[in-house]
């Protein structure tokens, strides 16, 4: 398993997997060029044997220097259950663009186990306090049906 930087030749891929994970939002190709192109440092993708097995995204809030926000954590069918997600989260935060970090934050929806656990995972992992609370009720989202967001934070560690 190679984990590095994504490229802007991986942004159709990594569109590609994003599809293939509900519940996830699909952003645009040109989304995730942006990504490759401006968030490198803090994200990466998963490959074996050429192969896409995972991605996550995440960048540091402009006014929220301490934080790392993560975006999209994605893990194909073919690799789930591994430990990958997991993986993938706590060799982002041992990047040299995170070591400013104390908080990890990120959404989840309330009917997603399999984040929830990934996440309570690494709370365990560092050793630090897991709080949730509501970021974006679901009314935000304008008629399209979603769920609400909710604000996983954990830290400081
Ligand atoms: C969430 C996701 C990234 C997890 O990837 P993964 O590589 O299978 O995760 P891990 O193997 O690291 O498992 C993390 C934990 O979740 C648990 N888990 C995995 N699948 C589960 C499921 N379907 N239901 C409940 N728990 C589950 C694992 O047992 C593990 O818990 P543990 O450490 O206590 O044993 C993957 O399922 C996925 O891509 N889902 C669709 C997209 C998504 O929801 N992304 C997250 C929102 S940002």
């Amino acid at each position: 398993m190679v984990l590095r930087s994504p490229e802007r030749s991986d942004a159709h891929a990594v569109h590609g997997l994003i599809q293939q994970c509900p519940p996830l939002d699909l952003n645009s190709v040109y989304t995730y060029l942006l990504l490759s192109e401006h968030f490198a440092d803090t994200c990466l993708v998963a490959l074996r044997g050429g192969q896409l097995d995972g991605f996550v995204s995440a960048y540091l809030p402009p006014q929220k220097t301490d934080v790392l926000f993560v975006w999209q954590v994605a893990v194909h069918q073919r690799a789930r259950g591994l430990g990958l997600g997991g993986h993938l989260l706590r060799s982002l935060l041992a990047r040299p663009a995170a070591r400013q970090a104390r908080y990890v934050e990120t959404t989840v929806g309330p009917d997603n186990a399999s984040s929830r656990r990934m996440f309570q995972g690494l709370a365990g992992h560092l050793n630090a306090p897991m709080h949730e609370s509501l970021l974006f009720d679901r009314s935000l989202f304008g008629p399209s049906a979603h769920e609400d967001e909710r604000l996983i934070r954990i830290g400081p560690f």
